[in-house]
């Protein structure tokens, strides 16, 4: 049960956690098919994608840049809410995109600043990617260095750190071959797609694989994408890295694609379930990518009752469309009794935007849960380390930090308080959760948050819960 105003939603115990949910699309997805859709000349069509703030950015900058892009209805989740939205894109093609009028608004969207950076460092003309409070706290500097390496010139703020982060494209850019300094799918991302302008062939080398929905897109369009794992300890000691490379100067064809859901909104009905003494719920056509499904497979480890039936011609791994389309399957998730895991960097990198609400998991299991190597937290829409933290334990749960390692000791039974998402959706929607079976009531502060990802979680939250 709840009560939400913009300032403040108030949730109480659900007695029992029953339903059928459709989550939104993928908001990583999402931004990519957008942004694709503009590249490509001609009509593309995008089925089911997100309809969060972050996604609606990206279709503006997508307009600002002379795309035509048209919201054409989608489904009704049966909360009613639209949990997912089509659209039709028509676009003049990579080279008929302009010079955009006035500064590009990427809103609260880190993927939309730093994906644009990468397209826009191959186009002949200034731009400007801006945000909002929290956008400019987020760092640049990762994307600015190798962007810079392949010939663009880009500026931004506070010596090169922050946003606003100005673009100034050139074509052809020059390919590089290197290593991404942090984990990060948004890097990985701005380097492939600035190499698709870029006079031959472009590798960037990553230490940890991180979400593949770029190259998995790419190929999908007819652009040849290889990844390679690298030997597991190459010369400088690095575990399961990957390769990316592709050839610059193809032309990238306009398709039509579905987009699944999204399984970092699912998380938060999977540890709810999981958490909750009286929970069964049926969460459908939710992505399962190997490079995004790490929070199924962390959770099942903790003992989460988590069954899940792929979709009719959902790709299977090792099959000829593997690593093209993006597998999709229906989660069933139970109450469960959940016991601690410990989670490394390349867990973390695995389940990055899912550490919120593996931390309210982890303060319901037994034992000590250990998440090592986590600073790349700090540098999300808020400080995740700091703002997860300090709800958590508001809420009650006994939380240590070490830098940037966690402990969390489960097990303690949490009672309602008041909590402050920092404006930041994962947190909001983790505290909301948290509320579900916390004793008394829970007060979130700035809960409208959640919609940068999750429009209907709200309505949903109060449809499954009775
Ligand atoms: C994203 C990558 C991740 C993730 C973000 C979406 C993407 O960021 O946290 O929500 O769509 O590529 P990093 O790659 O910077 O870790």
């Amino acid at each position: 049960m709840s009560a939400t105003s913009t300032d403040a939603a108030v949730i109480l115990p659900a007695a029992r956690l029953r339903g059928e949910l459709v989550v939104p699309g993928d908001k990583s997805v999402s931004h990519r098919a957008l942004m694709l859709a503009t590249l490509a000349a001609g009509e593309s069509r995008i089925g089911g994608a997100g309809d969060g703030a972050d996604v609606r950015s990206t279709a503006a900058v997508c307009r600002a840049l002379g795309a035509v892009v048209e919201r054409v209805g989608g489904a009704e989740s049966d909360t009613g809410r639209a949990a997912r939205v089509d659209y039709r894109v028509v676009s003049p093609g990579v080279d008929g995109l302009r010079e955009p009028a006035a500064d590009l608004d990427c809103g609260n969207s880190g993927t939309s600043l730093r994906l644009f950076a990468g397209i826009l460092a191959g186009l002949p003309f200034r731009s400007v990617l801006d945000g909002d409070d929290s956008l400019r706290r987020r760092p640049v500097a990762r994307i600015i260095e190798p962007l810079r390496a392949m010939g663009a010139t880009l500026h931004a703020r506070s010596d090169d750190s922050l946003p606003p982060l100005t673009v100034i494209g050139r074509h052809p850019l020059r390919a590089v071959d290197r290593w991404t300094p942090v984990p990060s799918a948004q890097v990985k991302s701005a380097i492939l797609l600035a190499a698709l302008r870029a006079e031959g062939r472009t590798t960037v080398r990553e230490a940890v694989a991180t979400r593949d929905h770029t190259e998995r897109m790419l190929r999908a369009r007819g652009i040849g994408v290889t990844t390679e794992r690298l030997a597991a300890a190459d010369a400088e000691g690095r575990n399961g890295a990957v390769a990316i490379s592709l050839e610059g100067g193809r032309t990238m064809a306009a398709i039509d694609e579905r987009v699944p859901g999204d399984v970092s909104a699912a998380a938060f009905w999977l540890v709810a379930a999981a958490i909750h003494p009286d929970a069964e719920l049926v969460l459908r056509d939710v992505g399962v990518n190997p490079t995004r499904r790490a929070i199924i497979d962390l959770l099942r480890a903790m003992g989460a009752d988590i069954a899940e039936t792929a979709a009719a011609g959902s790709p299977k791994a090792g099959s000829e469309e593997d690593g093209v389309g993006e597998p999709v399957a229906d989660l069933r998730v139970r109450s469960s009794k959940l016991r601690a895991i410990d989670l490394g960097p390349a867990d973390v990198a695995a389940a990055i935007d899912e550490i919120p609400i593996l931390c309210l998991a982890a303060a319901h299991a037994s034992g000590t849960t250990r998440i090592l190597g986590a600073g790349e937290l700090r540098h999300k829409e808020s400080d995740r380390i700091a703002g997860t933290t300090h709800g958590l334990r508001a809420l009650g749960a006994d939380i240590e930090v070490d830098g940037d390692d966690l402990r969390i000791h489960g097990g303690r039974p949490l009672a309602g308080t008041t909590v402050d998402s920092l404006d930041d959706h994962r947190l909001a929607m983790t505290f909301a959760v948290a509320g579900l079976t916390a004793a008394g009531s829970t007060t979130v502060l700035r809960p409208g948050s959640a919609s940068i990802s999750y429009p209907g979680f709200f309505d949903d939250l109060g449809r499954v819960g009775s």
